[in-house]
């Protein structure tokens, strides 16, 4: 039987890993301006990092089309590729410039199915020095209630460490 899934016995642990794999993508980032080399990055760290996280990735906000996003660097399932401001987890978030923290996506109105199999996420936005919102960053899980404040806190570094000011 594999290991059940125990939100409690990982949220331990969780901030010490968050705080080291800032760590880690700091160290690899070094030196690397590029923005889409950065969220690939990211996105591959984190999928690698949390055994429960099913799909890792960005929604930037399209250049031509402001009020859209667009799929970015992403680990997981095919994901849907354009997602307007308010619609969905992502397209509040990016409304809003709020996390949202969703413990069952069946229960969250408009929630864009990419995967029948996600049943949780948290979506953040994310800002560049100035403020100005570039993208939101997408984790999904395949349980109910995966995300806390924890991982909202550990995710918020991350970003801010990387496309934010330093
Ligand atoms: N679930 C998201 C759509 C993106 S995917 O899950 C990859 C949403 O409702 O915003």
């Amino acid at each position: 039987m594999t290991e059940a899934f125990a939100p409690d016995r990982l949220s331990a642990d969780k901030a010490a890993r968050y705080t080291e794999l800032a760590q880690e993508i700091a160290a690899v980032l070094d030196g690397e301006p590029n923005r889409v080399a950065r969220m690939a990055t990211v996105a591959s760290m984190l999928a690698s990092s949390f055994e429960h996280f099913f799909w890792t990735g960005f929604y930037v906000v399209d250049a031509d089309r402001p009020r859209e996003l667009v799929v970015g660097p992403y680990q997981g399932t095919l994901g849907c590729l354009r997602i307007a401001f308010g619609r969905g987890v992502c397209g509040a978030a990016a409304q809003s410039r709020q996390v949202q923290l969703v413990d069952d996506v069946h229960a969250f109105p408009g929630h864009i199915a990419c995967d029948a199999r996600s049943r949780s996420e948290i979506v953040l936005p994310v800002f560049d020095p100035d403020g100005t919102l570039i993208a939101v960053l997408d984790v999904d899980a395949t349980e109910v209630a995966a995300f806390d404040a924890v991982d909202a806190k550990g995710l918020g570094l991350i970003l801010e460490q990387t496309f934010g000011a330093l």
